[in-house]
């Protein structure tokens, strides 16, 4: 029996902020289906103040204990629910945990050197050794790094395997130098391990530790090997370019179902497309645009931020706006984009409408109800908002980066595709596609083809999670 542990910085249902926590709460279920009973795969992420009642309420205390973290003692519970044949371990501390927000303290660096430090403390204590400790991106680096330097004379410890995956290189945890002792509790003869450009890089030591490192697509394992992608960590990942392989994210294909999901005014599938009718309808209503079914709608669910390639679309929307077509926004981000957006649906009341939130029901509804999908990414790790687009029919038009080159292909490709894709990142480009998208959706009959083509593409957890079986957990 393989035993895996996940460790994360969010997880769904309980706790997320994006597509890092669809991935753990969607691939443990994965793996479990392709491995049956040969492997026990388990997740742990700390107890937030956002995790709801309706989770607390059915979650047991295992245990608790102190968390040594340099001259600090710090308590830790460890709470556990089983949930579809997962088990779940949520680590308690509502000093670090109960905050507003997920991320963005002053001493981040502090509560995830916690959260590593006590997942570690913990598995003697919950009887759950792994085989193989799958961590993932900055926050959970330190478990890497740890293992190796703090553990590595702990016997029953020396014979976990390390996985690291990297969700975004964007975000590597970069902190003073000051913090190696007085935080992280690792002692100056073993700075070497963590330091990157002057700095103390928790990415680069989780990289540099790991027995395996991987990333969320083939394409960006690749781009992130080069200066324009990777947030300066070339260096380091050509030299470990051994251990680095990508595998492309998959969704749960339960969970985003246009036939089951209860979130949409009318179910359907690619057999009928009755249902998205009615939910476009509806869609329109809700944002206050004209209630028309012969107008093109077009969406972008994202945050709303550079790497997403929101200046591109900022600086077509004019032009884009001039055709006969509805632009729908959801997300939240940089104010100036945020502004930007209000203002244009001021401008345009009856073609664009914008909601800045968060909203998981919202978006379901606008994958649901929309024709088009804009995801002009400037680098994008994998991105799910593609995929879940394609579930529900509405056809994906993106920019040929990371996992939108390896998920989405132009209808123009030998074989035909499942969207349309252009390359340079320009603004005439993006207007182009727009362009053609617009004129394949003037044709009816072939439109509604595509719409099912897209519909039925397989972005199911199943190819990867055998990939991730054979080609990481393999060692
Ligand atoms: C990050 C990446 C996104 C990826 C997700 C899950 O949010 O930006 O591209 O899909 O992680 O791996």
């Amino acid at each position: 029996m393989k035993k895996i542990l996940f460790v994360a910085s969010e997880c769904v249902p309980f706790v997320s902020s994006g597509g890092l926590g669809d991935v753990i709460g969607s691939l443990p279920a994965a793996l479990k289906k392709e491995y049956g009973d040969k492997a026990d795969i388990r997740v742990m992420i700390p107890l937030y103040a956002q995790i709801g009642e309706t989770y607390r309420e059915k979650m047991e205390l295992l245990c608790h204990f102190d968390v040594p973290l340099a001259w600090r003692r710090q308590y830790c519970g460890v709470l556990s629910l089983i949930k579809d044949g997962i088990t779940y371990y949520f680590l308690d501390n509502e000093y670090y945990f109960k905050r507003q927000s997920l991320y963005g303290s002053f001493d981040d660096g502090e509560r995830y050197a916690f959260f590593c430090r006590a997942a570690l403390e913990s598995l003697q204590r919950i009887d759950f050794i792994p085989d193989i400790l799958h961590a993932h991106d900055w926050q959970s680096a330190l478990t890497v790094v740890y293992l190796k330097y703090k553990y590595g004379l702990v016997p029953e410890y020396s014979g976990i395997k390390t996985v690291f995956t990297i969700h975004n290189i964007q975000y590597q945890g970069i902190y003073d130098k000051a913090i190696l002792g007085d935080v992280f509790d690792i002692p100056n003869s073993d700075e070497a391990v963590l330091e990157y450009d002057g700095c103390i890089n928790l990415m680069k030591g989780a990289i540099v530790c790991a027995d395996r490192v991987t990333t969320v697509s083939p394409t960006y394992a690749k781009e992130i090997l080069s200066p324009q992608f990777s947030h300066g960590l070339h260096y380091v990942l050509e030299q470990n370019k051994g251990k680095l392989c990508g595998i492309l994210n998959g969704i749960d294909t339960s969970y985003y179902d246009p036939a089951s999901d209860t979130e949409l005014y009318a179910n359907y599938s690619a057999r009928s497309l009755k249902g998205k009718r009615a939910d476009k309808e509806e869609l329109q209503k809700l944002m206050g645009l004209p209630a028309d079914p012969d107008i093109p709608v077009l969406a972008v669910i994202s945050r709303l931020v550079d790497h997403k390639g929101i200046d591109l679309i900022t600086l077509a929307a004019d032009d884009i706006l001039q055709k006969e077509l509805q632009l729908i926004v959801l997300g939240t981000g940089d104010s100036y984009y945020e502004q930007f957006f209000a203002c244009l649906a001021e401008r345009y009341p009856r073609k664009a409408a914008v909601r800045f939130a968060f909203d998981k029901s919202l978006a379901k509804k606008i994958y649901a109800g929309a024709d088009i999908f804009l995801m002009p990414s400037r680098s994008e790790p994998c991105g799910l908002a593609q995929m879940i687009a394609s579930r529900y029919g509405a056809v994906p038009l993106v920019r040929e980066t990371g996992g939108l080159y390896d998920s989405i292909h132009d209808i123009g490709c030998p074989g035909g595709g499942n969207g349309y894709t252009f390359a340079p990142y320009s603004v005439w480009e993006l207007y182009q596609a727009v362009g053609r998208a617009l004129e394949g959706y003037s044709r009816k009959e072939s439109w509604e083809t595509l719409v099912k083509t897209v519909m039925r593409w397989d972005f199911s957890w199943k190819k990867s999670a055998k990939q991730y079986i054979k080609q990481v957990y393999g060692l």
